[in-house]
């Protein structure tokens, strides 16, 4: 299946240094669901790479030409000139897989390959995904070229834990692909619309507990909020995830993990303080089991009783905000959510209001192909100024369209 195209990567310019490393096969996807995304590969070999692929993989996926030596021209540009050239413009250099023979060159300045010399030659951020078998991650060589190169301002992707081509385990796998695009994302995003702005983000339907293993909950499965998250991030926001789905967390987003309204509304009040935006797309239950039991609850043989559940209102998670932010000032700005079945404006304005908002994102759930658990969504914005209706589209470019609109109103406060 073809990525979906990221918006922050369209036409931004990637160089891709792949150095000799068993994980270089991984790089090969890199670059392909990078190139995918919508940005421009330029790919940089060091000579041992292709003892584990070959440079015409890479200019397969990337569609461009690849670069391995400085002393060969043929890959567009004049030799003399390709350190210089490929630098030049750039947006971001990333080093995946980096091995500890490069990490040692970047880290002092040697430039005895093109690789090294673009890396001296280039004036965009640094980005290194250090991958190595066994105890080498942790020798104390390869840690203090890392403090050295961080020290510059470059960016670290920590290596992951697991097993190693050569069976040992530890630290020095390279991350997968997802996770690696989540840190070249939060690399490109550092000058965005969002940055050093705190976003508290809600997520997915709430579950009320009836008993140990049984809940109640709704049909919503966090995409929208995820989204929001994301596009968030690529904006260059700290972003604080209170979710209730099981969805992946987006690289850079901090998670706190909630079941029910609850939780939600502590987890939400704790991280006001100083906040600069709530984003309330979380399915709040309204109503929750009025006393969960401690045990579960059992059929009784011979028996066609079925117990009755009593059920009592949850706190309005976004009533408790409005009052503390009443004293305090945080958040800046309120987003909420509404899912409405019908006569979607005059509810949608009447909470616009009630709630206190800053703006209210209000979807109609009665069509198919937008609100719960598909990946559409059909939004109007609602201000206290306004309204805007977004054509049917993906919950991704709702998530843009949003943050687009809430940074334009953070920007006067
Ligand atoms: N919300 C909240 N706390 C609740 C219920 C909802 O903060 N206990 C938030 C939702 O996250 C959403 C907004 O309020 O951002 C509107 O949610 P919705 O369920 O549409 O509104 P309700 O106020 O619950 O009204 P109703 O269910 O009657 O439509």
């Amino acid at each position: 299946m073809a990525t979906e195209a990221i918006t922050l990567l369209q036409g931004k310019r990637i160089l891709l240094g792949v150095c000799g490393s068993i994980a270089a096969y991984k790089a090969v996807d890199l670059a392909s669901k990078l190139t995918q995304a919508g940005a421009l590969v330029d790919v940089i070999l060091t000579e041992a790479v292709e003892r584990f692929v070959t440079a015409l993989t890479f200019q397969a996926v990337t569609g461009r030409p690849v670069y391995d030596s400085l002393w060969q021209s043929g890959a567009g540009l004049p030799t003399h000139i390709a350190h210089v050239g490929l630098g030049e413009g750039a947006d971001l250099l990333v080093v995946a897989p980096a091995t500890a023979n490069t990490l040692a060159k970047l880290a002092h300045g040697l430039a005895d390959d093109l690789l090294s010399v673009t890396a001296l030659a280039a004036r965009c951020p640094l980005l290194v995904a250090p991958a190595m078998d066994g105890g080498m991650y942790a020798h104390p060589a390869v840690q203090a070229n890392l403090q050295t190169l961080t020290g510059r301002g470059a960016r670290l992707i920590e290596p992951d834990e697991g097993r190693f081509a050569s069976g040992l385990v530890g630290r020095g796998r390279l991350p997968e692909t997802p996770a690696l695009i989540g840190h070249i994302r939060r690399a490109l995003a550092a000058n965005g619309a969002l940055r050093g702005r705190r976003v508290i983000v809600t997520a997915g339907g709430t579950r009320e507990a009836i008993d140990p293993v049984r809940y109640l909950t709704n049909r919503s499965s966090g995409k929208q909020g995820y989204a929001l998250a994301q596009a968030a991030l690529d904006a260059g926001a700290e972003v604080t995830l209170v979710s209730s789905a099981a969805l992946p967390t987006p690289t850079g987003a901090t998670l706190v993990a909630v079941n029910s309204a609850g939780e939600m509304l502590d987890a939400v009040l704790a991280h006001l303080p100083g906040s600069d935006m709530l984003l309330m797309a979380a399915a709040v239950a309204d109503f929750r089991p009025q006393a969960a039991a401690d045990h579960k609850i059992k059929k009784r043989e011979g028996s066609d009783d079925a117990p009755t559940l009593v059920l009592t209102r949850t706190a309005d998670i976004l009533m408790a905000v409005k009052a503390q932010r009443a004293n305090s000032g945080f958040p800046r700005v309120v987003v909420g959510f509404a899912a409405e079945s019908h006569d979607l404006l005059a509810y949608a304005a009447d909470k616009l209001a009630r709630k206190g908002l800053d703006m209210l994102v209000a979807n109609d759930i009665s069509a198919p192909d937008a609100g719960f658990e598909v990946d559409t969504n059909r939004v109007v914005f609602l201000t206290p100024d306004g309204q805007e209706a977004l054509a049917l589209t993906s919950k991704t470019r709702v998530a843009e369209a949003l943050i687009e609109r809430v940074a334009g109103l953070l920007a006067g406060r």
